[in-house]
């Protein structure tokens, strides 16, 4: 989704902004821009398409200027043209503005603003604020009419302005979307919103709260709230290195965040696991523990492939720590009026980036309704990080492909973990809990062993590349990892595909079915597996193709699919672990069979912040 990037300091502004972009663009975007200010002068670049662009666009005409935002746009009011793209600016030309978010109430606002004689050059939402500052600042210092300005705004934002009015001077502001500031050396800030475009430049971040604004000067930086109450912040430290988010010798980050499953697994239980005790340590949950084991009741909500993560968690955590569980879509749960027992009921916001408009939703619902409020959660100082009462953190590194992969598999990860801990404080078994324990303990190197079929997985994805339309089909655990799997091969291969719990085929999708429309179903040993198998000689007997992923050792099913994918075995918890990894390694190499760049998928987004 959107990225922002400024810079104050003694740097060419231009330079520090262009690679903030070039950092920002696995998030997805549609067109990219920049203002930087020298003296009276500020020059803006827009130009649609990718940062390459805009970068050619600059050699061409390049600026001055040691002050400046910059900005990747993921269009939601207006085509993704030159126009349309950031930064905008006021009528006279005099401050330049880019945002992050929807500004709901723009319609009116733009109204107010034509009668009163403001001319527009774009259809965007964004340009209101400008136009609105720019009213303000006739009567008042700029500052006032900045947040004079925002609170005018009903709605999301992340924003940076610039202005010649006060060329040394870059203003930011956020409501639920996020940016942090970055503390340079010798008096330099940068702004980002999201850490990955300060990590070159500093560790030391500053992250701006909701209804917060800072004001960065060559002399320092001053946060303050809408009404101009200055606030104290504190400095936090990003602990990733810049390697973790480069591609290094990898085609696509994508293909290396999947080959990094298995340190994630490592990565996301370090510490957490007492085999020999069957326990599981969840120090982030340390400060609720009194809490926890009074629930009777547990809302997981999620979006995506968090979402299918979090149905996973359902299946584990009922069966295993015998909680009630329900799985709640975030931008259903929301709205739905949700009842809830407050003193007796935890929600669990499921989240990679920490950041999505949806869950964050779902999560202040749950807040204002008096529950207990968890994140599980990568993206370490996320806004639901924040916001919720306490959290377990996936520790696995920043996710840049669009596609989520290792995020998902830490997501599970960190599920059986909670399923543990929780069961532990119920009636699981201590031999129940070393079970689970050992078992997860032993997953990286059953990860590593499907990760050394990618070129068969290669080589079955050329098999079926042209086909128009995939069914994909799982039971009990392994059904949201079919959902998961369709999702993947819609995401990034543009495949139409149905995630099927494959008792439901019978019930519907059968009627699909014939020799060009191939099933992948999930039929891996364990309590359901029969049932499985039915459900696939269904499918053969309507002459589908049928890919089967299965047990080693187990070539029983090689007599009746077309092709097998073979994985190790574990308990049955924790097979999607597993299982999905094939199933995003055909993606994967089905979207490069097909001519496209699995990390950016098109009109998508890595961090969802807008409803
Ligand atoms: C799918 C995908 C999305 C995200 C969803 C939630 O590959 O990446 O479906 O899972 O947008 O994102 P987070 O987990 O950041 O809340």
């Amino acid at each position: 989704m959107c990225g922002i990037v400024g810079y104050i300091g003694a740097r060419r502004a231009e330079d520090v902004l262009l690679d903030g972009l070039r950092r920002l663009e696995y998030r997805g975007y549609d067109s990219a821009g920049k203002a930087t200010v020298q003296g009276e002068a500020i020059h803006v670049v827009k130009t649609p398409g990718k940062v390459v662009h805009l970068t050619e666009a600059l050699a061409r005409t390049p600026a001055p200027g040691s002050v400046g935002i910059a900005h990747t746009r993921w269009a939601t009011h207006g085509e993704p043209n030159q126009a349309n793209a950031h930064p905008h600016l006021d009528c006279r030309g005099e401050l330049a503005i880019v945002h992050n978010g929807i500004i709901e109430n723009y319609d009116r606002l733009k109204r107010g603003l034509i009668e009163r004689g403001h001319a527009f050059r774009s259809d965007t939402d964004t340009e209101v604020v400008a136009h609105l500052i720019e009213e303000y600042a006739a009567k008042l210092p700029l500052e006032e009419a900045f947040l004079a300005a925002l609170r005018d705004v009903v709605g999301t934002f992340g924003i940076a302005v610039v202005s010649r009015r006060e060329p040394r001077k870059l203003y930011a502001a956020r409501r639920g979307s996020p940016l942090v500031v970055g503390v340079g050396v010798n008096g330099e800030y940068f702004l980002g919103s999201d850490p990955a475009a300060l990590i070159p430049y500093t560790r030391d971040v500053v992250y701006l709260g909701d209804d917060e604004a800072v004001v960065l000067t060559d002399e320092g930086m001053e946060t303050f709230s809408f009404d101009r109450t200055r606030i104290q912040k504190q400095r936090e430290q990003i602990n990733w290195t810049v390697d973790e988010i480069e591609r290094g010798r990898f085609p696509h980050f994508m293909l290396k965040e999947m080959t990094e499953q298995p340190s994630v697994i490592v990565n996301s239980t370090r510490g957490r696991l007492d085999v020999d005790n069957g326990l599981a340590k969840l120090g982030g949950l340390k400060d609720v523990d009194d809490r926890l084991r009074k629930i009777e009741r547990l809302s997981l909500v999620a979006c995506g492939s968090a979402y299918l993560a979090a149905m996973v968690g359902e299946y584990m955590l009922e069966e295993y720590a015998e909680i009630p569980t329900e799985t709640e879509l975030g931008s259903e749960y929301r709205y739905r009026k949700p009842i809830l027992d407050p003193g007796r009921e935890a929600v669990i916001a499921v989240s990679q980036s920490g950041e999505t408009a949806d869950t964050l939703g779902a999560l202040r619902e749950a807040k204002e309704k008096g529950a207990l409020t968890l994140g599980i959660v990568n993206a370490v100082g996320s806004t639901i990080t924040r916001e919720t009462d306490a959290g377990v953190y996936l520790h696995a590194g920043p996710e840049i492909a669009v596609a989520s992969t290792k995020g998902f598999v830490g997501q599970l990860s960190v599920f059986a973990l909670l399923t543990v801990l929780l069961g532990r404080q119920r009636r699981m078994s201590q031999a129940t809990g070393s079970r689970i324990a050992a078992e997860l303990a032993a997953l990286p190197a059953k990860i590593e062993r499907i990760l050394a079929q990618s070129d068969r997985i290669k080589a079955l994805a050329k098999k079926y590349a042209n086909a128009q339309s995939m069914l994909y089909l799982g039971r009990k655990y392994n059904a949201p990892v079919a959902l998961e799997g369709a999702l993947k091969l819609k995401e990034i291969a543009y495949i139409h595909a149905e995630g099927y719990a494959a008792g439901e085929m019978k019930h519907g999708p059968i009627a699909l079915l014939d020799p060009s429309f191939p099933v992948l179903a999930i039929a891996t040993k364990d309590s359901i597996y029969e049932k499985v198998k039915s459900n696939l000689e269904e499918a053969k007997a309507r002459r589908a193709p049928v890919i089967a992923l299965t047990n080693e050792g187990n070539d029983e099913l090689v007599r009746i699919a077309d092709d097998v994918i073979f994985v190790p075995r574990t308990i049955e918890m924790l097979a999607p672990i597993l299982n999905v990894i094939p199933l995003q390694l055909f993606a994967y190499h089905m979207a490069v069979a097909r001519g496209y760049d699995p990390d950016k998928p098109r009109n998508l987004a890595k961090s969802v912040t807008v409803e």
